[in-house]
């Protein structure tokens, strides 16, 4: 597939409503990814807000544009329990997908990009509400810097798989019979990691995956597995952030 590739320069504003997440090269390269996409949002828009430290910076930023009134009337439904507290301590105002069916645009970050803008998300935690939003957007946009681009998904990163506690050793099982070397994820003190649903996740090392849709269709056949963090076909836009500016990868285009 040929994506469309427009270069386009940037020029990020650093102030205190940017948050407290910049400290290296990466972060400034984040917060430049995640304006450019913020000027893809109109006024009156419905917006998934995504997870992760990228996505984040992308929610300090729109908080700062509704402040100063260069953007208005926007509802924002949260990827995850973290984003819904920064969301509302910055003020945004927040909806569901119970009120709204389909959301206009969502931003969101990413672990692995591949040259199909494919993804593997879920570093956070947040697979299963971020894949949720995904789907009901008209406009998936995924903000990196270029360190996340990857000739094949499975290369740089793990896939997280989010099982149900029941079970959990069955799905294992299943997972290594796929070929994955799993390492359940842990909490900073070293207990079992569990996701805003109260759910396990299996970090599943399958080395590149050279098919990751017939993965994704093995995966999601499971019983058990509530979520994976392949997500194929859902990225419409994807902007890189790079020391030689923003490129923006729309899916499809040629
Ligand atoms: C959250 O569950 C993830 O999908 C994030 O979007 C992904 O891990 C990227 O996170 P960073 O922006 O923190 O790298």
């Amino acid at each position: 597939m040929n994506n469309h590739v427009t270069k386009l320069e940037y020029d990020v504003t650093i102030n205190e409503a940017s948050g407290p997440e910049l400290h290296s090269e990466a972060d400034v390269l984040k917060l430049a990814a995640a304006e450019m996409a913020l000027g893809f949002v109109e006024s009156g828009m419905l917006l998934g807000l995504g997870a992760g430290s990228t996505a984040h910076l992308a929610v300090r930023r729109l908080a700062e544009w509704l402040r100063l009134g260069r953007l208005r009337n926007i509802q924002g439904v949260p990827c995850s329990l973290e984003t819904e507290r920064l969301a509302l301590s910055l003020g945004i105002p927040l909806t569901t997908l119970e009120a709204h069916l389909v959301l206009d645009l969502t931003i969101d970050g990413a672990d692995e990009v591949d040259p199909q803008l494919d993804l593997i998300k879920g570093g956070g935690g947040a697979l299963l509400r971020e894949k949720i939003v995904a789907q009901a957007s008209r406009r998936e946009i995924i903000i990196v810097d270029e360190s996340k681009l990857s000739p094949q998904l499975g290369t740089r990163w793990a896939v997280p798989v989010e099982v149900i506690p029941f079970g959990r050793g069955s799905q294992a099982a299943y997972l290594e019979s796929l070929g994955a070397h799993i390492q359940p994820r842990q909490a900073a003190d070293g207990s079992p990691y569990h996701t805003d649903q109260g759910n396990l996740i299996l970090d599943c090392d399958f080395g590149p995956i050279p098919n990751p849709a017939a993965l994704a269709g093995a995966l999601g056949n499971r019983a058990g597995i509530v979520a994976h963090g392949l997500f194929i076909h859902l990225a419409s836009d994807v902007i890189v952030a790079g020391l030689a500016g923003c490129r923006h990868l729309l899916r499809g285009a040629s």
